[in-house]
């Protein structure tokens, strides 16, 4: 059953049976293979890369190019889950037209099933035209990080505005995308949403009432120690066990302990 490839279908049943959607990121294929072994529904290749993987303080300079080079190696071996690819700033805003033809190439050479694009009413006959087209958009509202110079910082979103961000899920619904991400809002208002449209909402910093959850992997691994906003739980202590890996090696290779006459050739 691990192996049947998981469709947007799946995705509209589990809503409509309340079977929680379950979610991560991954950049290269090694995590991807680990996260389909699990039996995660969607695997999202965000453009969190540029914080987690390229050092970035923001998501803003991320290529489309870069982000392609990941999705592909991410989508190559994945069996079981449904792989979404983020699309990066600057790469759907200028108009439908453009914003279509990247999409499509992003699809073609990636072998991901969808795109996913921030933002709402704005881009609603963005994503209407993308749809139509035959790709599935994966929408996202709240805290859209590539808007970040305009918020001024990763606050929560929506505290002030219910009803513009319920307008904007509506919106969305209405052009088609098949989920939306709710990043960092009040959990009564990801609840309000969730109740109030027929697409799945995928949470993160949302609260527990969305249909799905989604964290960004190296964060929840405890790969990067430092970031510790509350929304984010840590399942592993990765960079503490990696850091204890490679001081043993060091000084292992110092002492010629490493390698062993086991581990060398006659
Ligand atoms: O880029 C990303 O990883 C994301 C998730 C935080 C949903 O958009």
């Amino acid at each position: 059953m691990k192996d049947k490839p998981v469709t947007v279908t799946d995705f509209k049943r589990m809503k409509r049976d309340g079977i929680p959607i379950t979610a991560l990121t991954a950049y290269d294929s090694i995590f991807a293979a680990l996260l389909d072994q699990a039996g995660i529904d969607l695997i999202l290749v965000g453009d969190s890369l540029a914080n987690v993987f390229q050092g970035r303080t923001t998501t803003i300079p991320v290529t489309i190019e870069e982000m392609m080079y990941h999705a592909e190696i991410v989508a190559r071996n994945v069996k079981h889950a449904f792989v979404a690819v983020d699309m990066p700033f600057m790469s759907f805003q200028i108009n439908p037209e453009d914003a279509l033809k990247n999409a499509g190439n992003m699809i073609k050479k990636t072998g991901c099933k969808a795109v996913k694009l921030e933002g709402g009413i704005p881009i609603k006959s963005t994503i209407k035209k993308i749809v139509d087209t035959g790709i599935p958009v994966l929408a996202h509202l709240g805290l859209t990080p590539q808007s970040i110079h305009v918020f001024g910082g990763y606050g929560v979103r929506g505290r002030d505005n219910h009803q513009s961000l319920i307008d904007e899920a509506k919106a969305i619904e209405e052009a088609g995308a098949f989920a939306v991400v709710l990043e960092k809002i009040p959990r009564n208002l990801a609840a309000e949403i969730t109740s109030t449209i027929s697409i799945p909402t995928i949470g993160i910093g949302a609260g527990n009432k969305c249909d799905g959850q989604i964290l960004v992997t190296p964060d929840m691994l405890g790969l990067n120690p430092e970031f510790n906003p509350k929304f984010v739980r840590r399942y592993a202590d990765l960079a503490e066990r990696a850091l204890e890996g490679f001081k043993l090696y060091c000084a292992n290779v110092r002492s010629r302990n490493f390698p062993s006459e086991d581990e060398s050739y006659e």
